[in-house]
């Protein structure tokens, strides 16, 4: 613990389960000395164990649902209420396509499904610094943070329409990181996470196997839920006060790599396989 987020005070979005990165976050950021408050949507509150979380961490949950403005803004009034006066940081960790959730593939998609996703996934991060700008919620020189992923820039087949939702995501960050960034000093930036095991995460076709051609293209490895815990927490202290819409890469260093040792030995094997295949057919004929 270095108490870096001492005397701040955030909102944490997202907190489902042990599994979730927002979990993590709120974990740390209490860790680090932060007073949070968390929230979530009605229906994942009862799914999920946020309230276990709260009492760890000494705190509240607020519901609301990030796509209804009307939510967000009594959300933002209840949590000023709670720390009586602004806050610090804001982490948006929401995603949600029903899309993928009803296997429609991305040459079929569901057009009001679609919306949806765009909506919750992407569009919510606008809303949501939208009203706390509006109510002038944050401190100079805050932090707000999403999670995305690399599917926003590179085909990675199975992402589907979350693809899409990733790509307004990081350009909501950027369009707003300007605004807010000139009049408060308060910056906007994404992370785009390595494939993680989460409640989000398994609803993504083959991420066993995408987690896996990752982890070995990756010179250091995947980075898991707590690894980004403690990226995002680096981004709420004061040490990375002058980064702004950005979209930053948390990934082992995937996002450089072409093609690794690890993944070629995999692809030689494979390959070898084939040919042997081929082969003891060509003998029986
Ligand atoms: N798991 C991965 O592989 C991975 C990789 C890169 C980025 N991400 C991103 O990380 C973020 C967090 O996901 P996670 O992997 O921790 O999974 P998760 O399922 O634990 O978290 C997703 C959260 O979104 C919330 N949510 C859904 N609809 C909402 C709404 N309308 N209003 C408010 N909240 C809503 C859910 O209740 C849940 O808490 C997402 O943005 C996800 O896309 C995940």
């Amino acid at each position: 613990m270095y108490n870096l987020l001492k005397g701040k005070k955030g909102l944490i979005f997202g907190a489902l389960n042990e599994q979730s990165i927002a979990w993590k976050v709120a974990q740390k950021a209490y860790e680090e000395g932060a007073e949070i408050v968390l929230t979530n949507t009605p229906v994942s509150i009862r799914m999920g164990n946020i309230d276990q979380l709260a009492e760890e961490c000494k705190t509240i949950v607020i519901p609301a649902d990030a796509t209804k403005v009307s939510d967000l803004e009594n959300l933002i009034d209840k949590t000023m209420e709670h720390f009586g006066g602004k806050f610090d940081f804001i982490l948006h960790s929401i995603g949600m396509s029903p899309n993928v959730r009803k296997g429609r593939t991305y040459d079929d998609l569901d057009y009001d499904f679609l919306a949806k996703t765009l909506d919750i996934s992407a569009i919510s991060f606008h809303k949501v610094i939208q009203v706390a700008r509006k109510k002038d919620a944050l401190n100079e020189w805050g932090s707000i943070v999403a999670l995305s992923y690399i599917a926003a820039q590179r085909t990675m087949y199975g992402y589907n329409d979350m693809a899409d939702a990733k790509a307004l995501l990081e350009s909501i960050a950027r369009s707003f990181g300007y605004i807010y960034g000139r009049e408060k000093h308060i910056r906007i930036n994404t992370v785009s996470q390595s494939p993680t095991q989460t409640t989000a995460g398994s609803g993504v076709l083959g991420l066993n196997d995408l987690m896996d051609f990752s982890d070995r293209t990756s010179p250091l490895g995947n980075a898991n839920a707590d690894d980004c815990a403690n990226y995002v927490i680096t981004l709420f202290s004061d040490l990375t006060r002058k980064v702004t819409m950005q979209n930053l890469f948390h990934d082992g260093g995937f996002s450089s790599m072409g093609m690794s040792r690890r993944a070629m030995k995999l692809y030689e094997k494979g390959l070898e396989i084939e040919y042997r295949d081929i082969q003891n057919k060509a003998k029986k004929k």
